[in-house]
């Protein structure tokens, strides 16, 4: 069949088997084109569990990880695979086609796909780690998911994007319409707010590093990063001071508790605090893809502009095993920061006093609302340079045994 994209409510539906293949290949030449400079680093991973590591950050810390330091791999994530009424999720192309490729250069790889909450998973991953004979020393916690339920109670919660306290209402453009709007949103309830961090806090990565030391399988100084973000002050009242940002402050103070419960295996929990990228979840919160569009503006124009890939190769090359000082460089609140180049003051003073002059008729000049719609398809394989997406295609269509 044809495959187009189909988009919703800034939702789209569907993916297309060989963009998704492209775009995972892109990403691992970005890779191998810096394998020499991994060689070089004074520590590097022995074998690596990535959760969540279908798409975004988590699929870029696996291709980090298999193609830079060439280690052995678990992924863990919940897609699902193409049926007869419709293609399968994003993900799934690109776990087949990231097992390919790392298939083909000899290094293990193993995806494990389900419920990353659950007890089950847990399970199959620790049975998967010990017939691959690995033992961790690097496990990176990637999650971002609508849903969790609490293997202890059973009990289903739900996270929200929403204000604390206060409606909020700001600025925001449809990426698909190019229209600049208002958007609001009606503060959170107590209950909103209990259930995102539920959801998006720390206490399922504590399960993970719980379960996987109760198996004997962390090495020695084992290194755990969860992800995180923090973004300008403009963004605040819906990310930083709302639902998701409380969930995130708990992730965050989850990561010294990681490091006294588990002190006897020297274990090293950190937070990474990423830049904006657009993923699935984006386009849908109000004032991000105005927000986004314009940073993609100001960066590209500096030369500054990076996504997954380089961050996560910056992540690994200049911090985690960098061995500065003996240390990983963090700031004062113990983080890592891969956002220094968004946050940096003049990128920021420029993005607000773009944001400020915004007009539907100056948009396309002061930002690139293109490259966010882009982006966002080429998340789910479309828009990808050199598919041709005349051709027919079969959704069906597998890279791991093409
Ligand atoms: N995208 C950004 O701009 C940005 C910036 C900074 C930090 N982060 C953080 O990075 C982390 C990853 O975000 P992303 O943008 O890469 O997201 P993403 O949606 O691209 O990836 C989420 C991953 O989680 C997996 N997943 C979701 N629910 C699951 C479940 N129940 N069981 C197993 N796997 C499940 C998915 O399969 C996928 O692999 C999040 O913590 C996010 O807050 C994102």
């Amino acid at each position: 069949m044809i495959l187009k994209p189909m988009v919703r409510n800034n939702i789209c539906t569907n993916a297309h088997p060989r963009g998704c293949e492209v775009e995972t290949r892109r990403q691992i030449d970005y890779i191998l084109a810096r394998k020499p400079r991994y060689a070089g680093l004074p520590e590097r991973p022995t074998a690596v569990l990535v959760i969540g590591c279908s798409t975004g950050y988590g699929l870029a810390s696996r291709i980090g990880a298999t193609f830079g330091f060439g280690v052995p791999t678990l992924g863990v994530s919940y897609e699902k695979a193409p049926s007869a009424t419709k293609t399968g999720t994003p993900g799934w192309y690109n776990n087949r086609s990231f097992e390919a490729a790392a298939r083909k250069a000899g290094i293990p790889a193993k995806t494990i796909d389900g419920d990353a909450y659950s007890k089950e998973i847990k399970a199959e991953t620790i049975k998967a780690a010990k017939e691959l004979g690995l033992s961790f020393d690097l496990v990176v916690y990637s999650l971002a998911s609508p849903v969790r339920t609490d293997p202890a109670t059973g009990v289903m919660y739900q996270s929200t994007v929403k204000p604390i306290g206060e409606a909020y209402s700001g600025r925001t453009v449809n990426a698909f319409t190019g229209h600049l709007g208002e958007a609001s949103l009606e503060p959170a309830t107590e209950a909103e707010v209990a259930a995102t961090v539920k959801v998006m806090g720390g206490e399922d990565w504590e399960l993970w590093i719980a379960a996987l030391a109760e198996a004997g399988l962390l090495a020695k100084g084992v290194k755990t990063l969860a992800y995180s973000y923090v973004g300008p002050a403009l963004s605040w009242p819906i990310y930083r001071d709302g639902t998701i940002g409380r969930a995130k402050a708990h992730l965050e103070a989850t990561a010294p508790n990681l490091n006294s419960r588990f002190a006897s295996l020297g274990l090293k929990a950190y937070v990474s605090i990423n830049k904006a990228l657009v993923t699935r979840s984006s386009a849908v919160i109000p004032i991000i893809p105005l927000y986004i569009s314009t940073l993609f503006k100001v960066m590209k124009e500096r030369g500054t502009h990076e996504d997954c890939s380089a961050q996560i190769d910056r992540l690994f090359r200049d911090r985690l095993y960098a061995g500065k000082n003996g240390g990983v460089p963090v700031d004062a609140e113990g983080r890592i920061r891969l956002d220094d180049l968004e946050m940096l003051q003049g990128v920021q003073a420029e993005i607000e006093a773009r944001m400020a002059h915004i007009t539907q008729e100056n948009l396309g000049r002061l930002a690139d609302v293109d490259s966010f719609r882009v982006d966002f398809l080429r998340a789910h394989g479309f828009e990808v340079p050199t598919v041709n997406y005349e051709a027919e295609i079969d959704p069906d269509y597998d890279p791991l045994s093409s």
